[in-house]
């Protein structure tokens, strides 16, 4: 697992209980992230890697995979991490990187799009949950499910209901990607 927050989606996936035997690492790139917390008190191994302690994003995404190898990971989960991977990464991990993001993409990559599909006035936003490639956010879409806006929400109030509909996808996602009914074939997702 990626993570460089506070880690809810983390601890969503620490609490089911299929899942939880399966998280051999924790990695953060912030020292301090609520998600490193939620991992100790699980028992759960950590590691930080700085992105400021490497010459550049393609020597920050070696380490990182080199932390998530030590570890014997089959896939790496993204939860929150904040950082982009570099291509190099990418290719060790081919099709067994996932993440999940807070909308309906390939509408609003990025780091603010909660905010962002406020300010374009949409009506429904969502969470997508894909396989990771090269681009930011893009990727082999394996599932998405819509939130309406509603009158009145601000980016915090919106983000919660986008995140209540995460911490109930997520672990369904990832319990099946682990016993191998999510996979990709041909460049799009196959879910058994
Ligand atoms: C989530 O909304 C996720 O979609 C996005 O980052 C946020 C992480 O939140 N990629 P948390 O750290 O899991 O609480």
């Amino acid at each position: 697992m990626l993570a460089s927050g506070s880690g809810t989606n983390l601890q969503a996936l620490i609490d089911a209980a299929d899942i939880r035997p399966n998280i051999g690492l924790v990695v953060s790139d912030m020292p301090g992230a609520g998600a490193l917390g939620r991992a100790e008190a699980a028992g759960i191994p950590t590691a930080v890697v700085r992105f400021g302690d490497h010459p550049d994003r393609a020597a920050f995404s070696v380490a990182l995979a080199d932390a998530v190898d030590a570890s014997g990971a089959k896939g790496v989960v993204l939860a929150g991490f904040m950082r982009i991977l570099a291509p190099v990464f990418v290719s060790r991990f081919r099709d067994r990187i996932i993440n999940i993001h807070p909308s309906l993409l390939p509408a609003f990559p990025g780091s603010n799009a909660v905010q962002e599909a406020l300010d374009h006035g949409v009506k429904v936003t969502g969470v997508t949950v894909h396989f990771v490639d090269e681009e930011v956010d893009h990727g082999p879409i394996i599932a998405q499910i819509a939130v309406a806006v509603e009158p009145g929400d601000d980016a915090s109030t919106l983000h919660r209901r986008i995140q209540s509909v995460e911490h109930s996808l997520y672990p369904r996602v990832i319990t099946d990607f682990l016993i191998g009914r999510i996979y990709v074939a041909d460049g799009m997702v196959v879910w058994e």
